[in-house]
């Protein structure tokens, strides 16, 4: 029998302790012994529940769940940074192994975290953390282990993508789906971390951590958000044979590792281009696997449930068979990151020129002495005195572009720079 103390009992410890009583034997079965839930830490013990728990196993103190030497497995699902981190290390410390669905606390302390696991010999696992049930950390550590992997480019946020897929389709502006998609309970009341990219910049950290063997330092990841995203952009992307999603990317390159959260065009014959509202994708290149994808759904009750209680049974299974999975850190090396300045990519410009003679040759000059070359023109719908033109660039650094932006501004005949987009080409 090993013990369990559950640190939470929110919407996805509702669901691991739905899963762990529904399928009580087969989980027996596949570890080995029985688990058996000890102590449940809550907030608030007189809280009305949809989930009904015996009133025994609930404790509002945490130290009833890490000081019992009985328990060696706490499952972390509070959420947020504090203090769910401080009772990971402290149960690492314990010599409790520890599973957890919480990003920013990996993201941000997975260093300390790991280490400490290691120094104590007990297992950590966070599947849960990264595109709730889709299976993307354990694939990474093991089913793609034999591959030098270069690439990711992730669809990592739910709400994100539920909000350009319902723009894109229903023709609405961001600010009308986003108070709807709060309404509805599509969308946190406070959606600022999603919205913003930061959600996704905290999952695409983990993830190139391990695709890529280091640790990424989320602070410097360059981030970028949905919120100036408009219908015109989407309609424009749409009539040039793309797609716009919220994208997180990582590629490892011989100068460095480059790791956004970005808005991106994307061809829309790309496999990431079709998946829509909720769903999450992550798709991956290795040297030797080639392109591989998998999607599902990245959060909710139930899927996040799904990955934390497999990882539950994974380190049962070890603790059980008195196994020790190494967790990778050996293997770490440092990478330089790539500032966001000398990343290459191509651009979409959508810009509001004066409607007038040798307005598009001033502003191609100052693209051309910045290195900016030109794929496609669109001069569109005139409405003397203003033409909006569409221009789409070749490869060309940031820094470039940020050049270009800057003289053009300065120049009389622009009239608005209505926005700027990536355009991922290379996948
Ligand atoms: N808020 C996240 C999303 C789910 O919208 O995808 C939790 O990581």
């Amino acid at each position: 029998m090993i013990k369990i103390g559950l640190l939470g009992l929110g919407t996805v410890g509702s669901g691991v302790y739905k899963i762990m009583e529904n399928n009580y034997e087969n989980i027996k079965n596949k570890v080995g012994t029985a688990l058996e839930i000890k102590k449940i830490l809550v907030n608030d013990i007189d809280k009305q529940r949809e989930l009904q728990v015996d009133r025994s196993l609930i404790t509002s103190n945490y130290r009833e769940i890490l000081e019992d030497p009985e328990i060696n497995l706490v499952v972390e699902l509070i959420g947020g940074e504090e203090p769910a981190h401080k009772y990971i290390i402290e149960a690492l410390k314990n010599k409790k192994s520890v599973v957890t669905a919480n990003k920013l606390v990996i993201a941000k302390h997975g260093n300390e975290i790991l280490s400490l696991a290691r120094e104590k010999e007990v297992q950590i696992s966070y599947e849960g953390s990264v595109a709730g049930g889709i299976p993307i950390i354990r694939p990474l550590k093991e089913s793609l282990a034999a591959n030098r992997i270069d690439e990711i480019y992730g669809i990592l946020n739910g709400t994100t993508n539920y909000i350009l897929t319902r723009m894109a389709g229903e023709k609405l502006e961001f600010n009308k789906v986003l108070q709807e998609a709060i309404k509805q309970g599509y969308a946190e009341s406070d959606p600022t971390s999603d919205i913003s990219g930061l959600d996704a910049a905290y999952k695409i950290s983990i993830l190139a951590s391990l695709a890529f063997e280091t640790f990424i330092d989320v602070n410097r990841v360059y981030v970028e958000g949905i919120e100036n995203i408009s219908l015109r952009d989407i309609e424009l992307a749409e009539e040039l044979g793309y797609v716009i999603k919220l994208l997180a990317i990582g590629k490892k390159e011989n100068d460095g590792l480059d790791i956004r959260v970005h808005p991106s065009f994307i061809p829309r014959k790309h496999p990431l281009a079709l998946i829509d509202d909720v769903y999450n994708a992550v798709y991956i290149h290795g040297d030797a696997v080639g392109d591989v994808m998998s999607t599902g759904r990245g959060a909710g009750q139930m899927p996040t449930g799904s990955a934390v209680v497999a990882d539950i049974i994974q380190v049962a299974r070890d603790i059980h068979n008195k196994r020790l999975t190494p967790n990778l850190l050996e293997s770490f090396q440092n990478y330089k990151l790539k500032n966001i300045e000398e990343v290459e990519n191509c651009f979409y410009l959508r810009i509001q020129v004066k409607d007038k003679p040798g307005v598009m040759s001033r502003v191609t000059k100052i693209l051309g002495d910045n290195r900016v070359s030109l794929a496609s023109v669109l001069q569109k719908h005139r409405l003397t005195p203003v033409v909006p033109l569409i221009l789409i660039t070749h490869p060309v650094k940031e820094k470039y572009i940020n050049q270009s932006l800057e003289e053009l501004r300065q120049l009389d005949d622009v009239i608005t720079i209505n926005n700027i987009i990536r355009v991922e080409e290379s996948s």
